[in-house]
């Protein structure tokens, strides 16, 4: 017999039945999903590596050749799919969360956490990984992250649970997210 408490050890979270990770382009959302995953035992799926799989296009390409509006839709389609799946970590892109009614059409069930990071250590990110962000293209990166996280704070500060990046290593944001999954219910 486990003697282990109801909610505590390592395993999925006893209420939830997803997480959705919300947060700015370099917040971690890709390296900290899988890792969460494997954390609760569930999937992980990442909204935009979904959208270019199905549809063979790069994100940039989307922007330069489909448009913004048109990437959007698609993206809105794919995350609606997504969140019918359960125990799953989500990601969709960081800027899904603030098209209008994206959060509202979220299902109970699901925790939405916020990955929120400053706009110079999301630009830091960025600029280190490999994949292009055509949001951030231009002379000042800081200052469009900055103003686009203005635009964007009010609809990620309605997650459910909010963990802050910047100097926090992934085990420690994993150990922080886990212990609150445990914890918590909707
Ligand atoms: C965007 C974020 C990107 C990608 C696209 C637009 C945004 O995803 O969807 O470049 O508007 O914030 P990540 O948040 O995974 O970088």
């Amino acid at each position: 017999m486990s003697t282990t408490p109801a909610g505590a050890g390592p395993g999925p979270p006893p209420f939830w039945r997803r997480v959705l990770l919300l947060g700015f382009m370099g917040a971690g959302k890709s390296t900290l999903g899988p890792l969460l995953a494997e954390a609760l035992g569930w999937a992980f799926v990442d909204g935009d590596a979904e959208l270019v799989r199905r549809s063979g296009v790069s994100v940039p390409e989307w922007f330069r050749v489909r448009g913004e509006a048109a990437f959007r839709r698609e993206e809105a389609a794919i995350t609606r799919e997504l969140l019918g799946k359960e125990h799953v970590v989500l990601a969709p892109g960081g800027g899904w969360a603030a098209m209008p009614g994206a959060l509202e059409a979220v299902p109970p069930g699901t925790a939405r956490v916020w990955l929120r990071v400053s706009a110079e250590e999301a630009v830091r990110r960025a600029n280190a990984g490999g994949e292009a962000r055509p949001l951030l293209a231009g002379p000042d990166p800081v200052g469009r992250a900055r103003e686009l996280l203005k635009r964007r704070e009010s609809y990620y500060a309605r997650a459910d649970f909010t963990v802050d990046v910047d100097g926090r290593t992934p085990t420690e944001l994993i150990m922080a997210i886990t212990e609150w999954l445990r914890t918590s219910s909707w």
